[in-house]
């Protein structure tokens, strides 16, 4: 039998998830298909039904289902329910199993930077769905210090129910950073500009931004100018998929160069 997978999300159309699979599913021979599906809300319990009925052998969550998905699951891991967010659900034991691997791939993507964040200085950008899963992974990392900022100041200090010891600042104010990282969907459109003032006294820092098409925001852009080093969001898309890939099949599969160019294509 064929195993089936899938990503749901809303908006669905521009998600590389079912390329990355598709492609590892391919060259590790297994006999599986991982497409991507459109829901509204009142699908998610339906779609769960199905992961218990096995006819669904796993699912990717992504905006806005990731919290949303949480009321029809039976199990969370630790992560998952320490940031209230699920990407990836399978099922063990006749139980439907929440897991958040986006954790994981932003942990990847900051270590192959070589960047230690050990005792250093954070500056979120952004209260959305994937901002939990960073501040978690900023943590587990020893960052000594995480300050918050959001356009709407409220949803920044909601995630003070879910992390102690955060600072939140004013959208649009800045403060001393070793690492600034933008979890907001600004950008997305290449023309994006955060209203951040950034100048030339920030330099030797890191600039991270979750989007990673287009390839380079407006937010690194000026980071690499004023001499940051930078990275985007593939790295991290990718890891998080490996990671879901991994507890699916039970094959840790190979970030290779294809990988690489098929989501720059
Ligand atoms: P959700 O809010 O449903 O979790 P998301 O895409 O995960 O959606 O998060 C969007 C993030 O980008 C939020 O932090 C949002 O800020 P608000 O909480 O104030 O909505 C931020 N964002 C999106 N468009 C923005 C804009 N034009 N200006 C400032 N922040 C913006």
């Amino acid at each position: 039998m064929i195993k089936k997978y899938l990503v749901i999300g809303n908006p669905i159309e521009h998600s590389l998830s079912p390329k990355v699979h598709n492609y590892w599913i391919k060259k590790n021979n297994i006999q599986a298909i991982y497409t991507k599906q459109k829901l509204e809300d009142f699908e998610l319990e339906n779609l769960i039904s199905q992961v218990k009925e096995k006819k669904i052998n796993g699912v990717n969550i992504t905006v806005p289902f990731k919290k949303k998905i949480i009321p029809f699951l039976d199990i969370l891991s630790p992560e998952a329910e320490a940031t209230q967010s699920v990407n990836t659900i399978y099922l063990n034991d006749n139980k439907v199993v929440g897991l958040n691997t986006d954790i994981e791939g932003f942990e990847l993507s900051i270590k192959n930077m070589n960047f230690n964040v050990a005792n250093k200085t954070a500056l979120v950008l952004g209260a959305g769905g994937v901002t939990p899963s960073i501040i978690y992974a900023l943590k587990k990392m020893k960052i000594s210090k995480i300050t918050v900022s959001n356009r709407t100041k409220e949803k920044a200090e909601n995630l003070k129910s879910l992390f102690n010891n955060l600072n939140i600042i004013e959208w649009g104010e800045i403060i001393n950073f070793d690492i600034i990282i933008n979890t907001t969907s600004i950008g997305l459109n290449i023309k994006d500009q955060l209203p951040i003032k950034l100048t030339k006294e920030i330099k030797n820092k890191f600039f991270f931004d979750v989007i990673y098409n287009p390839k380079e925001t407006n937010f690194l852009k000026k980071g690499k100018e004023f001499g940051n080093k930078t990275e985007n969001g593939k790295n991290m898309f990718i890891h998080q998929a490996s990671a879901a890939f991994k507890i699916w099949h039970n094959i840790q599969p190979e970030v290779d160069r294809n990988i690489i160019k098929l989501l720059d294509s």
